[in-house]
């Protein structure tokens, strides 16, 4: 049931390419939607890569130092790179990973909501848009890296509002500590003593005296307040938050831990320690820059690229706030309804004029067990106003497609 409505869907976002392009000014040239397409969009029956989401590819927004995306992460390998251990630095890594490289080794199981398809872009059944930079741990240290950073754009199906884009960046990074620095031990084939060891604590202390450094150093601020949570990874052990108070709120930052044991293991590291991070870059760019909605770090106007200076934070001044339509959408679900294929489809017809998509009622037929479901979706461009007449076909195209793609019933 499932795979037949996302390979209905694909071919619906193919069929609909010209309406959502003819609404978003200065797309990617031609000759890139043609490559693209053919490098993500497989034909696999497991593909769910739509040409929407495969234009994104590509745009290497943290390689472009006036970028804020690309400022954040020169601040954060600057800060590297004045430390005592010298780390090898990553930022060109192909999206396209295996489903062993993202999940595998970094003993994420088989049935983790993450690694479905309704959670995850798939080029095959083995093959994915990556989903978070640890997906290149395990190949850097096999390759004898013993500290890195790791930078790139990672994919997630998900919902849709300011702060969340199925295109984001992350930062990973990693540090291998020596046998002198773990007293000389390179034993650790008992789990429960190597958790409860001075050395484990060392690895610990070290990780987050570095981390918190980080902080300090790329909000600027030596007085910043933050707290350390006890969390959650399958590939770390312990796994800790960061959290940083910043403008009378905590905000969560980045996750971290030290290497799982089983991770080391699988790259030949067994009789080695370290510690592991990863953080997005766009919620750190948002709250530094004071940009407002995660849709303007991809946009081609000039009027927000011109405010931005390589090696420079500065605060975003929104040159416009044009206004939005609201459109509501209700429908009955059949069984196999998943949201984030509504949230795909809705993306891959309105593109980035879409800027929230919120499930405002929910309700179940007592007598029938039929679920309805409304969206309410807010239309909105960063660049210019919307005319009533394309906001209504987009609507029009979405409510079509959703019958037709997702099988809901209008109401
Ligand atoms: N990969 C995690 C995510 O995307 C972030 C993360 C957490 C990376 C802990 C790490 C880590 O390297 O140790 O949410």
């Amino acid at each position: 049931m499932r795979r037949q409505g996302v390979v209905m869907l694909l071919a619906v976002a193919r069929a609909l390419r010209p309406v959502a392009r003819s609404t978003r000014p200065k797309l990617r040239p031609k000759s890139t939607v043609a490559e693209a397409e053919s490098r993500f969009i497989t034909g696999h029956p497991d593909c769910n890569v739509t040409p929407y989401i495969a234009n994104l590819v590509g745009r290497d927004l943290h390689k472009k130092s006036a970028h804020p995306l690309g400022i954040i992460k020169d601040r954060i390998e600057a800060y590297f790179e004045g430390l005592e251990t010298s780390y090898d630095v990553f930022d060109g890594e192909d999206p396209v990973v295996t489903t062993t490289q993202c999940f595998d080794d970094l003993n994420i199981p088989p049935e983790h909501p993450g690694r479905s398809k309704s959670d995850t872009y798939y080029l095959t059944d083995t093959e994915l848009l990556r989903t978070h930079t640890s997906a290149h741990q395990s190949q850097h240290l096999r390759q004898g890296h013993e500290a890195f950073l790791c930078t790139g754009d990672v994919y997630r199906r998900d919902e849709i509002d300011a702060s969340h884009f199925p295109a984001f960046h992350q930062m990973e990074g990693v540090k291998l500590f020596s046998e002198a620095e773990m007293n000389g031990r390179t034993d650790f084939s008992d789990k429960e003593a190597w958790l409860a060891s001075p050395e484990c604590d060392i690895v610990g202390k070290d990780l987050k005296a570095t981390l918190e450094g980080l902080i300090k150093y790329v909000f600027d601020d030596p007085d910043l307040q933050t707290r350390w949570r006890d969390d959650y990874f399958p590939f770390t052990e312990p796994s800790f938050e960061l959290d940083v108070f910043y403008q009378d709120e905590w905000l969560e930052v980045l996750g971290c831990g030290v290497i799982h044991a089983d991770v080391l293991d699988r790259c030949g590291l067994a009789s080695r320690r370290g510690w592991a991070f990863g953080l997005g870059l766009e919620r750190l760019a948002m709250v530094l820059f004071a940009i407002p909605d995660i849709r303007l770090f991809w946009t081609d106007d000039e009027r927000f690229h011109k405010q931005f200076k390589e090696g420079t934070v500065s605060t975003f001044k929104p040159y416009s706030k044009y206004p939005p339509v609201f459109k509501d959408i209700a429908f009955w679900c059949p069984e196999s309804y998943v949201e984030n294929d509504f949230n795909e489809l809705a993306r891959s017809i309105g593109g980035e004029l879409i800027e929230r998509v919120e499930n405002i009622d929910t309700f179940t037929n007592p007598k029938t067990g039929k679920t309805s479901n409304c969206y309410r979706i807010t239309y909105r461009s960063m660049d210019r106003s919307l005319t009533d007449v394309e906001i209504n076909a987009l609507q029009d195209s979405l409510r079509d497609e959703a019958a037709s793609a997702l099988s809901v019933e209008l109401r």
